[in-house]
């Protein structure tokens, strides 16, 4: 469900035609949908109204501060990794007590940060984080708040990248050594367990994985409890796929049903960190057409964004729809649609059924508002793209397109060299 759709003819976002804003801030440019965003937070968060539950929003699937600021008006909390996440949740407005800093790897400098900033808890990874974590307490004079990430062994049936939640994966803390390390954290003043948290993967489509986490999670909960500790947030991380082609995700409804009907004995508050069902299909990656050519065997369709400003189709082989921005019922042809960075893996999609385009003609990379932004790079010197947030018959430019000097602003030439 999105708010992007033809209008006599010509694609809009809401009520602002995709042309204009082109026309203001050039191509490439990601254009998102405040309108889609509160749709899916709003849906998402009312499907668990029965239980008490704090929706994490997971800050690194799109992490612009204005679409933080769309989703604390709502009510939102935050999922992050990292410092940064954490400035740019704060900057938003989202409360720190509503804020689960997960991740394998957190610097003794980040934990800081957070504990000062007294966020809600720290998902822990590994016995040696929280032994830091309890470093960091101890200088700070503050107990931390925190939950272990077990690592339940579920096969979450999704790209092997992002797949997080099997024995093999970096992530989480093996059930079995999970009890021993909150036994050993009960003798640690600094150390406060609250709760217990899972993430098994991205892009799920079914409920299954989900049900047998959770499954695991209970019987652990169980035995924190006969440990005398009273755990009170259960996380149970994100993950819940959205439709890019023709999958078949389980409604938020759905998903929530299976968690409510498993967890509403526990007397926890649920924590769920969703980001791509949030943020996903509601954003666009507008690109225009620079040429078109045929080899023998192939015709290729060369845009101007590329795997710099979206690299899903290269490192997840992701489908992405693309579609143009003026509604044609000109003849189909089979195109790979690339882009201009000089690797072969630079698509966007390949032996695509696409209308044919002429060059300036614009196409619209649809469901591109998750991990789209946020994993661009500069890959050959390229600045990044602006971000543009459409409420209603109103659009805002939140973050402007990078500039050259920009991108050699923090370099310098050593004397020596000049
Ligand atoms: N919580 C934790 C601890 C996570 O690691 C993630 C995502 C989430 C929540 C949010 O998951 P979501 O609801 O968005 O599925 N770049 C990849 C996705 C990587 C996901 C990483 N972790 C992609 O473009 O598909």
């Amino acid at each position: 469900m999105h708010y992007f759709g033809y209008k006599n003819g010509e694609l809009y976002c809401e009520e602002v035609p995709i042309k204009k804003i082109v026309k203001e801030v050039g191509t490439p440019a990601y254009i998102y949908s405040a309108k889609t965003i509160r749709r899916h937070f709003k849906v998402f968060d009312s499907s668990f109204k029965s239980i008490d539950h704090i929706i994490c929003y997971s800050v690194k699937a799109n992490s612009n501060i204005a679409v933080l600021s769309v989703l604390k008006h709502l009510g939102a909390g935050a999922d992050i990794v990292s410092g940064g996440e954490l400035k740019r949740a704060l900057k938003a407005g989202i409360p720190p007590e509503k804020i689960a800093f997960s991740g394998v790897g957190k610097t003794l400098e980040e934990m800081e940060m957070a504990l000062s900033a007294g966020i809600l808890m720290f998902n822990v990874e590994s016995l040696e984080e929280l032994e830091a974590l309890a470093e960091v307490a101890k200088k700070l004079n503050k107990p931390a708040p925190f939950a272990l990430r077990v690592n339940p062994d579920v096969d979450p049936q999704t790209h092997p990248y992002i797949s997080t939640g099997l024995k093999k994966n970096k992530f989480g803390i093996p059930e079995e050594l999970v009890i021993p390390i909150y036994k050993k954290a009960k003798e640690n003043p600094y150390l406060k367990p609250v709760g217990l948290d899972a993430h098994i993967g991205s892009q799920i489509t079914s409920i299954a994985p989900f049900k047998d986490a959770l499954y695991r999670l209970k019987k652990i909960w169980e035995e924190l409890i006969n440990l005398g500790l009273e755990p009170k947030y259960l996380d149970l991380g994100g993950g819940l796929g959205i439709i890019y082609n023709e999958e078949e995700p389980p409604l938020p409804q759905e998903y929530a049903e299976a968690i409510i009907q498993e967890a509403k004995d526990l007397k926890a508050t649920i924590i769920l960190e969703p980001g791509r069902v949030i943020v996903g299909n509601a954003g666009i990656l507008v690109t225009k057409v620079l040429y078109t050519k045929e080899n023998i065997s192939k015709k290729f369709v060369i845009v101007d964004a590329g795997m710099n400003d979206l690299i899903r189709p290269a490192f997840y082989q992701a489908y992405h729809k693309i579609i143009p921005v003026e509604e044609t019922f000109a003849e189909e042809e089979v195109v790979d649609v690339v882009g201009p960075i000089c690797e072969s893996s630079d698509f966007l999609a390949k032996e695509r059924k696409l209308p044919r385009v002429k060059r300036g003609d614009l196409l619209a990379v649809m469901s591109a508002g998750a991990y789209g932004f946020v994993m661009s790079s500069n890959y050959n010197s390229r600045p990044r793209c602006p971000e543009i947030l459409v409420d209603g018959n109103k659009y805002f430019v939140v973050r402007r397109r990078e500039t050259i000097e920009d991108l050699i602003a923090l370099e310098s030439i050593p004397a020596p060299y000049l």
